[in-house]
């Protein structure tokens, strides 16, 4: 066994795991995160997809002990304050998903996309979701969600939603 100490959703933790250990077993059978989903055993499907110090990574093909010293992100700490994630609140009200099981990579897979491209194209959208697979919606309304979410985000955007909450 391995003690690792990891910053998970805000909150650290320090833990012993066995080496071979996966960061999605020990987020979900360790910490409880189960908003992080297992959806393959191929590292194809991007169901798994957290943030590693910012940057999305699918935690099937992560080691805990790799996380060590690190910080996490699981869709279960996106939102702030009650308050959806901008990309959260995008899928919903673009319905963007049927059964789910895809969202909480993809919502994290989306937030890693507009981070490094506020203003993507929507060929840039699909490309940067690629590596995330959705048997139910046909993509079309993720990547309307990530065009609104996008705009929402942008300084014109919030500025808005900041004078429409004021
Ligand atoms: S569970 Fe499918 S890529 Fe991680
Ligand atoms: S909503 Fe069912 S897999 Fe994407």
């Amino acid at each position: 066994m391995t003690r690792i100490k990891v910053t998970v959703d805000g909150v650290s933790y320090s833990d012993e795991v066995e080496p071979r250990t996966l960061l999605v077993q020990y987020l979900r059978e360790g910490l409880g995160k189960t908003g992080t989903v297992v959806g393959c055993d191929t590292s194809n499907c991007g169901a798994c997809t957290v943030h590693l110090d910012g940057t999305s990574v699918k935690s099937c093909n992560v080691l805990a002990v790799q996380a060590d010293g690190h910080e996490v992100t699981t869709i279960e700490g996106l939102a702030e304050n009650g308050e959806l994630h901008p990309v959260q609140q995008a899928f919903h009200e673009c319905h963007a998903l049927q059964c789910g099981y895809c969202t909480p990579g993809m919502i994290m897979q989306a937030c890693d996309v507009l981070k490094n491209n506020p203003d993507p194209s929507e060929q840039e959208i699909r490309e940067g979701l690629e590596g995330n697979l959705c048997r139910c919606t046909g993509y079309h309304n993720i990547v309307k969600a990530v065009q609104q979410a996008a705009g929402a985000m942008s300084p014109a955007g919030s500025a808005s939603s900041q004078a429409v909450s004021s």
